[in-house]
């Protein structure tokens, strides 16, 4: 991964940095705060709550600006913890990482990705499309890395730990794999030496990979995608096995979503884990999604980690938001706060969860607005970059 060094020096200066104060978007304060409590010029400190002061544009005599809820209180008590960011309190609280996805386009907004780089809040990454199929191997053969490169190096600058998205997936495939006609040997071929090759450019530099990603449909049935069809459950047991001959230190885990609450495709996965597991397959970890929506959060959340933890697997909460149908209002805010904390309390609650990661921190790069019609408001920071009760519910679970 030579490009890497190079991308993030290039990264770098997009970042300020002021010595003794906090850069714009940082946090200037709050309980337990022992960083910079002055912003750079331009900028006010402003206490968002108790527990975060940021620095905002504007001059000292500026109003505070309130949440989406328009001032709402946030509702949570005092975290017993002096740690403060999210991932400074998930870390104190044995957890690996809370952490987010980002994708390349946002990595213009350098807002954006100063709080992105802040480790307090958060302590991993993962690339929401670069490292793709259809990013890597656009062509067979032809491998592309431009794009993840430029994630991974920015979260090896800021010393934050990379998730790798995916390997093997029905959607975002390359037209040459999903409409190909293979014979099982050759799809075996393509299947490891994507997995190979992919895995192996980001040795070293990964924590865990999603190396397969939704294998099931929501009734538990497989889904009847190119690698399916062609060789049978066995592909997952190849991705497997070239992702770890490709980088034996990176946990491998097989990720899907609607597999949150138990039944029949959460079933259908304990089904898998375990028959992989009895066949030696090198499988680590259990993703589950969590793309939940508001005052739908399932209560079996905890049970169905419990599950995959009792066959010594890990698991982890891996692209979690919670989507409210838009405007959002003080009562879906409230309840999405509430839905947030007992997503982190079921994580907290099973030793074996490793980490979180939110599918972006902010409203604005959410991917909920552009698939479910008049949905959004998921993320735990607004559009604007002002916290949410969500991100009060999380901090209070993580305390
Ligand atoms: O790259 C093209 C670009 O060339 C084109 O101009 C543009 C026009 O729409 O589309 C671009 O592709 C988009 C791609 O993201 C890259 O930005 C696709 O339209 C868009 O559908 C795609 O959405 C991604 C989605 O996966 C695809 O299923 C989201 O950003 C990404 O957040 C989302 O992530 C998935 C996880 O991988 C798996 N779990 C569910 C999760 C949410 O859907």
């Amino acid at each position: 991964m030579t490009k890497l060094s190079t991308t993030f020096a290039t990264l770098a200066v997009l970042l300020p940095v002021v010595l003794g104060q906090a850069a714009e978007w940082g946090q200037c304060g709050g309980i337990g705060w022992s960083g910079a409590t002055t912003c750079v010029s331009g900028t006010v400190c402003t206490v968002l709550n108790p527990y975060y002061s940021q620095c905002l544009p504007g001059s000292a005599s500026s109003t505070p600006p309130t949440t989406t809820t328009g001032g709402s209180t946030p509702t949570s008590t005092a975290p017993a913890s002096t740690a403060t960011g999210l991932n400074k309190l998930a870390q104190a609280a044995g957890k690996k990482y809370f952490g987010s996805a980002t994708d390349n386009p946002e990595l213009t907004d350098t807002a954006y990705v100063a709080i992105l780089s802040e480790t307090s809040e958060f302590g991993q990454i993962t690339p929401g499309n670069s490292m793709k199929w259809d990013a890597t191997e656009p062509s067979r053969g032809t491998f592309t890395f431009t794009n993840g490169d430029v994630v991974a190096s920015l979260a090896e600058g800021n010393g934050q730990l990379l998730r790798g998205h995916n390997c093997v997936w029905y959607n975002q495939l390359p037209s040459w794999v999903s409409g190909g006609t293979f014979t099982a040997a050759d799809l075996t071929d393509v299947i490891t030496t994507h997995c190979g090759t992919v895995v192996g450019h980001y040795k070293g530099h990964i924590y865990s990979w999603d190396v397969v990603n939704e294998p099931f449909n929501d009734d538990g049935t497989w889904r009847t995608d190119v690698f399916y069809n062609t060789l049978g459950t066995s592909y997952v047991q190849i991705a497997l096995e070239a992702a770890r001959a490709a980088d034996p230190n990176a946990k491998l885990y097989i990720n899907d979503y609607n597999i949150e609450s138990t039944g029949a495709k959460s079933n259908a996965m304990l089904a898998l884990a375990k028959s992989l597991l009895a066949a030696g397959a090198p499988l680590d970890g259990i993703g589950l999604q969590c793309h939940f929506i508001v005052g739908q959060v399932p209560t079996s959340l905890q049970t169905v980690m419990q599950q995959f933890t009792a066959l010594g697997l890990e698991v982890a909460i891996t692209e979690l938001d919670i989507r409210m149908t838009l405007p959002a209002t003080d009562a879906l805010l409230a309840q999405q706060e509430t839905d947030y904390e007992n997503v982190v309390k079921a994580c907290m609650n099973v030793e074996g969860c490793v980490g979180i990661t939110v599918w972006d921190w902010t409203d604005k790069y959410s991917w909920v607005p552009g698939t479910f019609s008049g949905q959004g408001a998921a993320c735990p920071w607004d559009e604007n970059f002002n916290i949410k009760p969500a991100y009060n519910g999380i901090a209070a679970a993580l305390a």
